[in-house]
């Protein structure tokens, strides 16, 4: 660890404890300094489950590995220009993160902690304020006309949008989504398709629990109903120079991305194995299943072994899908995909160290934190 790191994770253990009384001071100072900015931030904010500082505290402490961050924070730059985030507003935060800082450490709180803190906040704006200044020839966000919605059970639904102006990404990769029922709260969620003619992108939503824009986005959107979108983001796409053989690993809705994947393959792939392991709580929640029969019976080069944890009568795999990989290995000269809940990607992530698969073939998505 180095010592930038470890000043770092030292100074934070001073204030963990008062995470929440941070977060609203952190957020009272930067609104405090510029009233403005509250306008950027969603209308019912709650400081708790905002995102930002975690988001901030979280990429502070990874400082040290700034290769694998720098595409990753310049995406999230270019991300942010859809809150109107404007170079001079990183300041503003910065000094309110310095600010809360300082307040919650108390006396143990040094010039140390300090100076490693803004040196690793400064890091990282300059990436993300370079990020959105390489982006500026596409809009901030994207509007999209919602196309086509199906509910395929309770909780999930299929969509089609069209943004209204041109919009790349690669398949594997996730856009943030905005509706107009919960104005300026905005969630990530993986195109399912590979990028088509038409520009169209599917989405496979599942609403969460007491979930603001995934409950929307399942219960509430229509055909018409105009959404917005951020830019692209994320890794989780096919290296095409590699020439093993694939795996997928999909949990629920974490099958969107995997599908635009297996989509991608069908324009070139002849030579790779796909297999594609598909797992939910019970069948409902398999519901795109019959779609990927049907092309599993059309490519000769893919197959789809689907699992359930909790329907006994399902005429299928049963059990933990990570389980059910581990059943099927050994997979030590593949290259692995893995999407859905954090808890499925983590246990996914277990079994394939155990099968000592090389971290560096796995490529995943979880949603939320692992
Ligand atoms: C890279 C990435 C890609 C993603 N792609 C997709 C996708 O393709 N399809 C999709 O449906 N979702 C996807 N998600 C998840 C999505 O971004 C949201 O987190 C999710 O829809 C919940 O948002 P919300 O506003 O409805 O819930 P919030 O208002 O953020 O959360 C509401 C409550 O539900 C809890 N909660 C949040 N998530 C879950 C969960 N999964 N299970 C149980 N409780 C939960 C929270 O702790 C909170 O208490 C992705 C996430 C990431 C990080
Ligand atoms: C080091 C600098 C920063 C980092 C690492 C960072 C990171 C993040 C991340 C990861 C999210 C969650 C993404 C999402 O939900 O779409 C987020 C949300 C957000 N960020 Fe930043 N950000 C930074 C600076 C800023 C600045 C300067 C502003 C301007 C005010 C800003 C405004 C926002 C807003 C408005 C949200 C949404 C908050 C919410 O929904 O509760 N960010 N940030």
């Amino acid at each position: 660890m180095s010592n930038l790191s470890r000043l770092l994770k030292e100074s934070w253990t001073l204030v963990e404890e008062h995470q929440d009384k941070l977060a609203s001071y952190f957020y009272a100072r930067m609104f405090l300094n510029n009233p403005q900015l509250r306008d950027l931030f969603p209308v019912q904010m709650d400081v708790q489950r905002s995102r930002l500082l975690g988001a901030i505290v979280t990429a502070v402490q990874t400082v040290d590995d700034p290769e694998h961050f720098e595409e990753y924070l310049q995406s999230l730059g270019r991300d942010h220009r859809k809150f109107h985030v404007q170079p001079e507003h990183y300041e503003v935060v910065g000094s309110a993160l310095m600010e809360a800082l300082r307040t919650f450490a108390g006396d143990q709180w040094s010039i140390e902690f300090d100076q490693a803190w803004s040196d690793a906040y400064a890091v990282i704006a300059d990436k993300m304020i370079a990020g959105a200044e390489a982006d500026l020839s596409n809009p901030p966000y994207w509007h999209a006309e919602v196309l086509y919605h199906e509910r395929r059970s309770r909780d999930i639904a299929v969509m089609t949008v069209k943004p209204m102006q041109p919009l790349e990404y690669r398949a594997g990769q996730y856009l943030s989504v905005e509706t107009k029922y919960q104005p300026r709260l905005w969630r990530v969620y993986s195109a399912a398709n590979a990028p088509r003619k038409d520009g169209s992108l599917d989405f496979h939503v599942r609403a969460v629990g007491a979930g603001w824009v995934s409950s929307a986005l399942v219960r509430r959107v229509r055909p018409g109903d105009m959404i917005r979108l951020g830019a692209p983001m994320g890794q989780m796409t096919l290296d095409r120079r590699s020439t093993r053989d694939i795996v997928c690993v999909a949990g629920g809705t974490g099958l969107a991305p995997i599908k635009a994947l297996i989509e991608e393959m069908t324009r070139a792939n002849r030579t790779r194995w796909v297999h594609v392991f598909f797992g939910a709580k019970d069948r409902d929640d398999l519901y795109d299943l019959a779609c990927l029969n049907r092309l599993a019976a059309r490519y000769p080069w893919l197959s789809v072994v689907a699992a359930t944890s909790d329907d006994p009568d399902f005429p299928g795999e049963h059990g933990n899908v990570s389980d059910i990989v581990a059943r099927y290995g050994p997979w030590r000269d593949h290259d692995f995909f893995v999407s859905g809940s954090p808890t499925m990607v983590k246990s996914t992530l277990r079994t394939l160290a155990e099968m000592q698969v090389p971290a560096i073939r796995i490529k995943y998505d979880a949603f939320g934190d692992v």
